[in-house]
């Protein structure tokens, strides 16, 4: 086992805004001097004062010792000049996101520091191999890439360029972890891992938007009600802001050759060309300018409690609706499902989504009152889910599949019928772009799901959650949004291909 720094080496921390101050906390708490520095007169004494300020407040909740808040307070001296750093054993550099301001700053910075002084680069979308290149012992940089805001998110990726010595990347993960956070190891590729694997949450959902499947507080509301995400994505994506949530897209889109698993929005674009950045100016996907109203998800109206319900097979979304309606005392049957449908009544056949659109599944089965039902975290659980019929299905028969559900106790939002749904296809993809980083050495499956829960709150890993969803179906259903989009958006990760053959799980 690689040794932490130990708490008596001196942190630099160079760059002290939103990113460096939080980085800076961190480091101090954990019991090292941290010197600040910043090339805006007063702007390190300014980040002192803030962060002294949060930790007092952590203190006061009880949330930090006293002596441990008094200690970490006192650890904290600004620098006005480079050469004060030379006795630091890291220097972590949080300055503008420029490949030259960064490459600048770590050449000038070996003149002064120690051989054995590491450099931790705080990029989020630059190449730590490229940052390395301007040095002379590249082997000492490594991407130390903490989440926003540092001392509340656990995450820290280590990030390995072409020229990284394992031994320090091996060092800071050790250091990262004796500071409370959950280090995991990444190569220097496009979006090391969170920022890559996330794009899919903003891409569908910008797709299934482009596409009519429904509007944004609808699509965020099925996200957060059946697929237990924090946040919706357009409320994210407001809340991020469009000119850095857009920025992100392009720079991973671009760095992969233009690959379309990557592609930006126009509908985005539109945003960002109209000035609404989202929250911070006002306006986005939604309003918050004074006086403008919140838009309320669509919801169906209730209907009656319907007669003659059928509940076919053992999947998780059967057993959870039999556990929903017995709890409510409403009486149904119980069948055997021999072609994947989880419930039947008056005439509607109920299927979960395999990626196929509702129209497309009735032509297949023969069964013209199809209804779709999409993914859920857990079915036991979700208190809204999203359904498609097929342009084929008799409007009886939607209004009893409608009903079935409410009955129990679930609100039901009615899309278009676009394939894979929000919650199917969102989670597909992200398990996709999960196993694709995997597949290529970028991480491994334990990294890739806890910088996932860790980085950006998913409630599960991708992986773990495409395995318990079952390999194969999640296989289905990117097939089937390959075959209904034709294109190559949704190619199979070669790494599910296998695992499904091989019927080993994913998160192994
Ligand atoms: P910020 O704009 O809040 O802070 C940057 C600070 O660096 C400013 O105080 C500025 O005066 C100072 N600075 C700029 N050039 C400098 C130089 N050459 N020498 C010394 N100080 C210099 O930016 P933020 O958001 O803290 O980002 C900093 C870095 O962290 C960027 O590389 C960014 O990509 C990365 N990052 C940002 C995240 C975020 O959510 N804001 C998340 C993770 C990484």
């Amino acid at each position: 086992m690689t040794a932490p720094l130990p708490p008596q080496s001196v942190i630099a921390v160079i760059g002290t805004g939103a990113m460096g101050a939080g980085i800076a906390q961190v480091a101090a708490v954990a019991g090292h001097t941290v010197q600040l520095m910043d090339n805006r007169p007063g702007a390190a004494e300014e980040a002192i004062r803030a962060i002294r300020a949060q930790i007092t407040k952590l203190a006061d909740k009880g949330k930090l010792k006293p002596e441990r808040a008094a200690q970490a307070n006192a650890n904290l001296v600004a620098v006005q000049q480079l050469s004060e750093l030379a006795g630091a054993s890291l220097v972590i550099e949080a300055i503008v996101e420029s490949l030259q301001a960064k490459q600048g700053l770590y050449a000038e910075l070996e003149g002064i520091v120690g051989d054995d002084c590491i450099f931790g680069t705080n990029t989020s979308s630059i190449s730590v191999t490229a940052i390395g290149a301007a040095l002379k012992r590249p082997q000492r940089l490594a991407g130390l890439h903490f989440f926003n805001p540092a001392p509340v998110m656990a995450l820290v990726e280590i990030v390995s360029g072409l020229a990284t010595d394992p031994a320090v990347a091996a060092t800071l993960f050790a250091t990262a972890t004796a500071w409370g956070k959950t280090a995991v190891h990444a190569k220097s590729t496009p979006g090391f891992i969170v920022n890559r694997v996330a794009r899919p949450y903003y891409g569908e959902a910008l797709r299934l938007l482009t596409e009519g499947a429904a509007d944004c507080a609808t699509i965020d509301a099925i996200m957060r009600e059946a697929g237990g995400f924090r946040m919706g994505p357009f409320e994210l994506m407001d809340m991020i802001g469009h000119d850095v949530n857009y920025a992100v897209t392009c720079s991973v889109w671009n760095a992969f050759y233009n690959d379309p698993r990557f592609m930006p929005s126009l509908v985005q674009k539109e945003l960002l060309d109209a000035g609404f950045l989202g929250k911070k100016s006002g306006r986005g996907f939604f309003d918050y300018r004074e006086g403008a109203s919140k838009p309320t998800p669509q919801t169906e109206a209730t209907r009656e409690v319907p007669t003659g319900i059928t509940l076919c097979g053992e999947s998780p979304a059967a057993q959870a609706l039999a556990e929903r309606l017995t709890q409510a005392a409403i009486p149904f049957d119980n069948t055997l499902s021999v072609d994947g449908r989880i419930a039947q009544v008056k005439g509607a056949v109920l299927f979960v989504t395999d990626g196929r659109s509702a129209t497309q599944r009735a032509s297949d089965n023969g069964f013209a009152n199809t209804v779709l039902v999409d993914l859920a975290l857990d079915y036991r659980a979700a208190t809204r889910l999203a359904v498609a019929t097929a342009a084929q299905c008799a409007d009886e028969a939607a209004d009893a599949a409608i009903a079935l559900l409410q009955a129990t106790g679930v609100q039901v939002s009615r899309f278009a019928d676009i394939p894979g749904l929000a919650v199917m296809r969102t989670v597909a993809m992200l398990a996709n772009e999960a196993a694709d980083a995997v597949n290529q050495g970028v991480c491994s499956a334990q990294a890739a799901d806890a910088a996932m829960r860790l980085g950006v709150n998913y409630p599960l890993g991708p992986l773990a959650w495409a395995d318990s969803i079952g390999l194969p179906a999640i296989r289905t259903v990117l097939a089937n949004l390959g075959t209904s989009y034709g294109e190559d958006r949704y190619r199979i990760s070669p790494l599910i291909q296998r695992h499904v053959f091989s019927k080993r799980p994913l998160h192994g």
